[in-house]
């Protein structure tokens, strides 16, 4: 599959493509930067119901009418499940040393607890062969959302059980695959599972409860610590993270009630999940806007405050907030600023934040190792008559974050890799199939991938990179 036309580098002519190296500081990032691509289960896989996977709130969500746009679903997505192949060959063919992929839970432990599903693990066991065979360096996320649909019946993560049973599955993978994978990351954003899945509905399983979401909130940290154990015990070289979406947060105006409600989403989209994991519990000032009780028992914050390898870094936008009394926790509402570049998603383009962000972690936080897991953008890409996909909004978005992902490392951010969100279109949650992230653009009918311009261009970063690693070297 290595050899299909549509794996073969078109893209522009070498001199354009030196200058986009060029803009981007390649020298201040280490010589074993990973350079990779990420994906998620329930986005590419398909084969829903396929070798004893059970349901998870994502097929429930994206199956009850009106959720997602045009109602789609993961039920084929990218058929990657049989694909796998020719996917490692397109992140060969991007000259990528790794890739950060998620395990589905129900694929695994259908039940969400006890029976373990050989078929499901077998599955992840060939897959990191194969990775490891191409030369890719696999990292493993045990939880992108997809919660066994088992659990959620039995109150999902608002109940304790559900951290619990998210260590004990934790705990099978770490031992089939720890033999060969040291990278592993226990969540995947864990803001969107709680806030948007259980406070806006926007995401499974769909709740608009503060309650609800502020103890789900609470239990996914706790099922991280535990996670980060069980993962350790069965695999004593794991270098174990969590993966945040991070937002710098900038007032409206100046008035002080602004100042205020940027503070309140600054808590809500960062400090909530950052302060916990580093020894500094849940922030005071969170726990008083949000008035929910948590559910706190004797060890739980030394449980969730595990020595971190690493911190991963998922950056797309920044925010701009003003007061919002009457709206929902934290009572701060998103301000569109005009005469800012967006992407398809129509999210705000803003490259400085992913340094600020990096030099947040490093200096508040003391981050020894960071990576960003995810970073991208969606362009509604169309393949031309040549059988090129030319995307030049979404290159140019890739170069500048990358620059600033250069500039943070110069400046003394420990980054230590980028993982380019994603390595193919697929389905974007609530958005559907039409939101395209793709550094390879996938015809959903065919099954068909093409390696966008972007996708060229980033095997040409991560190539000139390499060339000047191995003179220094
Ligand atoms: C992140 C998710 C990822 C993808 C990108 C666009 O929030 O982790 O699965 O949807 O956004």
């Amino acid at each position: 599959m290595t050899d299909s036309p549509t794996h073969e580098p078109t893209g522009s002519p070498t001199s354009e493509r030196t200058s986009v190296s060029e803009r981007i500081d390649l020298a201040a990032l280490p010589h074993d930067f990973l350079w990779g691509t990420a994906t998620s289960a329930y986005q590419i896989e398909g084969a829903v119901a396929e070798d004893g996977r059970s349901p998870s709130i994502w097929d429930t969500f994206s199956h009850t009418p009106g959720k997602t746009d045009n109602g789609d679903h993961g039920d084929m997505a990218c058929d990657h499940y049989h694909r796998w192949r020719e996917d490692v060959s397109l992140m060969k063919a991007l000259g990528t040393n790794a890739y950060r992929l998620s395990v589905a839970w129900p694929r695994v432990v259908p039940g969400g607890d006890g029976a373990v599903n050989a078929k499901g693990l077998a599955f992840y066991d060939e897959l990191i062969d194969g990775l490891l065979e191409a030369g890719i360096t696999p990292s493993v996320t045990l939880y992108h959302w997809d919660l066994p649909q088992a659990l959620q019946d039995r109150g999902g993560w608002p109940e304790r059980e559900t951290a619990e049973h998210f260590a004990a599955y934790a705990s099978v993978v770490a031992e089939r695959l720890g033999d060969r994978v040291t990278h592993w990351t226990t969540l995947n954003e864990p803001l969107c599972s709680a806030w948007i899945g259980h406070l806006e509905g926007k995401m499974a399983p769909g709740l608009t409860d503060l309650t609800a979401a502020v103890r789900a909130s609470y239990h996914l940290l706790l099922g991280h610590g535990m996670a980060a154990q069980a993962i350790r015990a069965a695999c004593p070289d794991a270098e174990v993270g969590i993966v945040n979406n991070l937002s710098t947060v900038h007032a409206a105006s100046d008035r002080p009630e602004d100042t205020a409600a940027a503070r309140r989403m600054d808590g809500h989209t960062n400090r909530w999940w950052l302060d916990p994991v580093h020894g500094r519990g849940f922030p005071a000032d969170m726990r008083e806007v949000y008035g929910v009780e948590l559910p706190e028992r004797a060890g739980d914050l030394a449980t969730i405050a595990q020595p971190l390898d690493w911190l991963g870094l998922n950056y797309y936008f920044p925010a701009t907030v003003a007061d919002d009394p009457s709206g929902p926790a934290p009572y701060a509402r998103s301000v569109r600023r005009l005469g800012v570049p967006r992407t398809g998603m129509d999210w705000e383009i803003d490259a400085d934040g992913i340094e600020t962000l990096l030099l947040r972690l490093t200096n508040e936080y003391g981050a020894r190792r960071l990576y960003v897991t995810e970073n991208g953008s969606s362009y509604p890409d169309v393949v031309r008559p040549d059988g090129t996909v030319d995307d030049p909004e979404r290159q140019d978005y890739l170069v500048g974050h990358l620059a600033a992902c250069a500039s943070a490392a110069r400046k003394g951010a420990p980054l230590a890799g980028y993982f380019a969100w994603s390595l193919l279109d697929n389905f974007e949650w609530a958005y559907g199939y039409d939101k395209r992230f793709g550094l390879v653009h996938v015809d959903y009918r065919s099954q068909v991938r093409t390696i966008k311009g972007t996708g060229h261009a980033y095997a040409d970063i991560v190539r000139s990179h390499r060339g000047r690693a191995s003179r220094a070297a």
